[in-house]
């Protein structure tokens, strides 16, 4: 197939395999083998001598990641602290948040099912419980999602999960209106941002959550392993990460950013290779991030209206919601099983034909959302075999 200009030169930056037509980068990102590079850099020093690596290299290494990382999505250095991955993000918000019993904690049902999950077994332990707000498959406009969230609100909710970019529909939230909403009503927002960084020009303290949880390895590129978790200053003596370790026997004040720091034995390169992420992607076109999150918006919206147009697809939401993804609701004729199963299968026979999708379910619904993503190995032209494929499926 012919290749447009941009992803013709971007698709050889990355190692995917050239048979497949890659549409799902927002599962779990692919990095570029220039970041790859550095990493294995970083990797070589630190086996060269392990104990020096610990004593001397590591500390200015993740105290400059953590400035240049924090920067990047808007948040204080001192309030940001690197984790695996969103979900450890989230968990870890969830186990310190003050619950007592009777109290309310606040999910939407377009939120991930890991995290609803989290939020249940947090919520039994304490007495709690989750209210599960419903949202229609397909949304009409951002003020629907707000509505119907404030309007679940009673006077028991103490804490809300929200993702900002859900991830089945890949619908983008008006987080800081629905944020601010809800701390006027006395709520706490977690926001789940695992999709965030990169696809949206981040500014996480003004937002006005207590805790955003996101992720590097997504829409950054950045290697897998590579999470963060930005903490209100009113809640930094609370959040205390899932492991404790020296960090503990630090004085007051201290012991978020020592906790946080050292959590035992780890591979700490996909977190020190965030910078490295940030300057390659942004540097693939001219104008830096902000070009490179209007192209792939681009690129989604276009791959959307072919989607529609030639299959006569559902978009889970309006045109104003999309970012680097555009979600459908699946037709009936592809679906077999339970919707989670449906889901597997429609990847899997996807994946049989070299072209690789995101599908998945939501809580209580009946329906399976295809999805499909834009970074900058992708172009619109694309889709184009993901139509052929599914105009034969009825
Ligand atoms: C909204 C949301 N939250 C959390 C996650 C989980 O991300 P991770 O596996 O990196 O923790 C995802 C992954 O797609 C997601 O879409």
């Amino acid at each position: 197939m012919e290749r447009g200009p941009v992803a013709a030169l971007n698709r050889d930056r990355w190692d995917l395999d050239p048979a497949t037509t890659f549409l799902n980068h927002g599962s779990f990102g692919a990095t570029p083998r220039q970041v790859l590079e550095y990493q294995t850099q970083l990797r070589s020093l630190m086996e060269a001598n392990p104990v020096r690596f610990v004593a001397v290299e590591y500390r200015p290494l993740l105290a400059a990641a953590i400035v240049r990382a924090a920067g990047f999505v808007g948040a204080d250095p001192d309030g940001f602290a690197f984790v695996a991955n969103a979900t450890t993000g989230v968990n870890t918000a969830l186990r310190s948040a003050d619950l007592d019993p009777g109290d309310e904690i606040l999910v939407t049902d377009h939120e991930y099912e890991a995290c609803i999950l989290a939020a249940e077994f947090v919520a039994r332990r304490r007495g709690a419980s989750v209210a599960i707000v419903p949202i229609p498959s397909t949304v009409v406009d951002p003020g629907q999602v707000v509505e119907a969230i404030l309007s679940s609100v009673t006077p028991s909710t103490r804490l809300a999960i929200l993702d900002h970019v859900t991830s089945a529909t890949a619908l983008v939230l008006p987080i800081a209106e629905i944020a601010a909403a809800l701390a006027d009503r006395g709520v706490a927002t977690i926001v789940d941002g695992a999709h965030a960084p990169g696809m949206i020009d981040l500014d996480v303290a003004a937002i006005g959550a207590a805790v955003y949880a996101g992720n590097w390895h997504k829409w950054v590129c950045a290697p897998k392993g590579a999470g963060f978790l930005w903490v209100t200053p009113a809640w930094r003596d609370r959040v205390r990460p899932l492991v404790i370790s020296h960090g503990a026997g630090r004085e007051e004040g201290e012991q978020f950013r020592a906790m946080f720091d050292w959590t035992g034995t780890a591979d700490p390169t996909p977190q020190l290779s965030v910078s490295a992420a940030i300057d390659a992607v942004g540097g693939m076109m001219e104008g830096g991030w902000p070009a490179v999150r209007e192209r792939n918006r681009a690129v989604a919206l276009e791959m959307r209206r072919r989607l529609i147009d030639a299959l006569g697809l559902v978009p889970t939401g309006p045109e104003s919601m999309v970012g680097s993804m555009a979600a459908f609701v699946a037709p009936a004729p592809w679906l077999s099983g339970s919707p989670a199963e449906a889901a597997t299968g429609l990847i899997l026979r996807l994946l049989e034909q070299g072209i690789t999708v995101g599908a998945s379910a939501r809580r209580g619904s009946p329906d399976v959302f295809l999805r499909v993503s834009a970074h900058l190995h992708t172009e619109a032209d694309d889709v184009g075999p993901l139509i052929e494929a599914l105009r034969g499926w009825g």
